[in-house]
Parts: structure tokens; C-alpha cells; sequence
């Protein structure tokens, strides 16, 4: 691990004055902020150039934080503490019904109609942990990309967009996880599938004992409370052209190209190219593929060629995982 205990006790510093820190998580990198501060967390809206009525994730060391921002557990709803017990720390988000406590900047404010819930997660990478239980609060923390853009998954990605005296980034290696954390709405009836992640629908109903469903809400553009905001069509994009294509194709696809016109193709099948173009090979398994996919896209994107090619995944097992990716997959590739 590269962070120090000197590190946190300066991202701490940091948090303490209303500044922002980026901190690794086993998802992604997150911008993270004084989740009781008003002026810190506008402040992460303005970096990011996120709308504000998207709300942002709090970050908790376990449920006795969440209970204090949410109604975690009540006589007849323990679904939210079942969640925790069996995935926390770890890649779920859980959305429950808000206190007043919480800041009306998160959740999105005037602009969602007075949204009533908040959504909470308690991340297990140690340097995230050690974060949180060293500031001893609540911390916002968004992925650490601008709005719309791809996740970052190292600390250089963080470091491309912002300098240290804008957000200081506590490094701690690679995010094994690589895709945004799985998000479970338990704020009303019925159980659902904000953001699919890691973790899985039939993994949730299984410690419930009761059904999830998957809540595939209509992403528009026009404000509104909705569901998940975050999930509108075009996120998580390179700004190179990109596709997904059936690897059948690849070869007619590239053939097509004007000469001259270079491809970067992500790959899982094997493939010959020839130049100006560019395979990169992608993992075969779904958590390697993921925990790869966000550096990938970078990579291929930093590369200025006139298209990414990205071979539609069909893998077999961790059918969850590969439906998250393709989720990825399919927002990245949305014109
Ligand atoms: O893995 C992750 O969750 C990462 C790491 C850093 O923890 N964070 C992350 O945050 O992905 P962000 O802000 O990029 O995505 C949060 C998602 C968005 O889709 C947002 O709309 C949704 O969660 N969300 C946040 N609060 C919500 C709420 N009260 N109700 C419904 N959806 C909510
Ligand atoms: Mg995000």
C-alpha cells in the first residue's frame, strides 16, 4: 500500500479545512469532502460539473454513521442493516430515507423537489477506511472524474484533471474493483437496482429473502427527481468515437475506416491486426475485465486515434459482473 499514516493525518488536515481529497476505494477513486460542510461539498459540484440534481454518495465507516444521516433501521425494515452486515465494508451503496441533518447540496436540493432519501456506503479499502474513521464523519464522495467522463481508477487519473492544491490525492494503488459500487434503493416497498455493480441482484435477495428488483429507470435529460440520476444514457465516456461491435466485424469495420484512420479494438476473442492499428487485450474473466476496463478505456483514449472498438463481452460465468460492464459498456459507447 503506498499511502502512510502521515498521509491520512494531511488528507484529514485537508478535510478538516473545507478542502477536497481524492481517496482510493475498491470501486473507483472518490472526491471526497466534509459531508457537514456546505461550502466543501459545492465545491466538489463545481470540480466535478456535476448538475445538482444528481446527489452525491455518503461515505460512512459502518452502520452506526449511517444511522445518524438516515433512518437505518425501524421495527418492521431491517433491510438495510442485513445489507451491511453481509456486503459492508464493500461495493454497495444503500439508499435509504434521509435525516435532516443531511445537507440539501447532496441530495440535490430545490432542484429534486426536496428528495427524501440519502444514499450511504461504507467502503472497504484500507486507505478509505482509515480516511474515514481518522476524520471521524460523513464524507461525500462522488467518482473522481469530471461529469460524464470515465471513472478514474489510479491516482495519475485523478492527477491529469486537478492540481494538489485543488484536490490532494491520497494514493493507494490500483482499484481492484474497477467499476462504481452496486446501488440498492430500500427506501420504499420494494426492493431496487439503482446502478448494477459487483455485486449482485441475486446476492441482495438472497440475504433479504425477499425479491430485488431491477429498477431500469427512464434516464432523461430534463431535471427531476429520478431514480438515479446518475444513470443517464451517455456517462463513463471516452472522448474518442467509440463502439461496441460483434468481433465477427471487427475486420469489415476496419476495412471500412478511411485510410489513414487508425483503431484502438479492445479485445477478449484472439485477434490479428495489422497496422495503424491497435489491439488492446482484454481480460477474459468478468472481475478482471473490470477491474481493467476503466485504465483501458484511458489508455486507448489517450492514444488519438479516430475510433475505439470494444468487443461486446458474451463471457459465461459472474453473470452479474458481465451485465455491470456491459451497463459500462453501453454508456460509454452512447452517442
Ligand atoms: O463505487 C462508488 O460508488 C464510487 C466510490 C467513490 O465510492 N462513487 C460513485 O459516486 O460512483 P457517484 O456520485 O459517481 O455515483 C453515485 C450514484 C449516482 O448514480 C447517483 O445518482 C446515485 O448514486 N445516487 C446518489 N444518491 C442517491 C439517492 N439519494 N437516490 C438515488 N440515487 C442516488
Ligand atoms: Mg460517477
Amino acid at each position: 500500500m503506498r499511502f502512510s499514516s502521515s498521509d491520512i493525518t494531511a488528507a484529514v488536515k485537508r478535510l478538516r479545512s473545507g478542502g477536497v481529497v481524492a481517496f482510493p476505494t475498491e470501486t473507483v477513486y472518490g472526491l471526497g469532502a466534509d459531508a457537514m460542510n456546505a461550502e466543501a461539498v459545492r465545491q466538489v459540484f463545481l470540480l466535478k460539473g456535476r448538475p445538482s440534481n444528481n446527489p452525491l454518495i455518503v461515505h460512512v465507516t459502518g452502520p452506526e454513521m449511517a444511522a445518524k444521516i438516515g433512518v437505518w433501521e425501524s421495527e418492521t425494515d431491517d433491510r438495510a442493516a442485513r445489507l451491511a452486515r453481509a456486503f459492508w465494508p464493500g461495493p454497495l451503496t444503500i439508499v435509504i430515507p434521509r435525516r435532516e441533518v443531511i445537507l440539501d447540496e447532496i441530495i440535490g436540493g430545490a432542484a429534486v423537489g426536496g428528495r427524501g432519501t440519502v444514499a450511504v456506503r461504507s467502503p472497504s479499502h484500507p486507505a478509505a477506511l482509515a480516511l474515514l474513521f481518522e476524520f471521524d464523519g460523513p464524507l461525500v464522495g462522488p467518482s473522481a472524474n469530471r461529469s460524464g467522463m470515465v471513472s478514474p481508477t489510479r491516482a495519475e487519473h485523478v492527477r491529469e484533471v486537478w492540481a494538489d492544491d485543488q484536490v490532494m490525492v491520497l494514493d493507494g494503488g490500483p482499484c481492484t474493483g474497477g467499476i462504481e459500487s452496486t446501488v440498492v434503493s430500500v427506501a420504499e416497498a420494494e426492493t431496487r437496482v439503482l446502478r448494477p455493480g459487483l455485486i449482485g441482484p441475486d446476492e441482495l435477495s438472497r440475504e433479504l429473502g425477499s425479491p430485488v428488483v431491477f429498477g431500469a429507470d427512464v434516464p432523461t435529460e430534463t431535471g427531476g427527481a429520478l431514480p438515479a440520476p446518475g444513470m443517464l444514457a451517455r456517462h463513463y465516456a471516452p472522448a474518442t468515437r467509440s463502439e461496441l461491435v460483434e468481433i465477427a466485424d471487427v475486420s469489415a469495420l476496419l476495412r471500412n475506416m478511411t485510410t489513414g484512420q487508425r483503431a484502438v479494438v479492445l479485445a477478449i476473442s484472439p485477434l490479428k491486426l495489422s497496422a495503424p492499428h491497435t489491439l488492446m487485450a482484454m481480460p477474459q474473466t468478468a472481475p478482471d475485465y473490470a477491474a481493467e476496463l476503466y485504465n483501458a478505456l484511458r489508455r486507448a483514449d489517450a492514444m488519438n486515434c479516430d475510433a475505439i472498438l470494444i468487443e461486446r463481452p458474451n463471457g459465461a460465468g459472474d453473470a452479474h459482473i458481465w451485465a455491470a460492464i456491459r451497463d459500462r459498456l453501453g454508456r460509454a459507447t452512447s452517442v
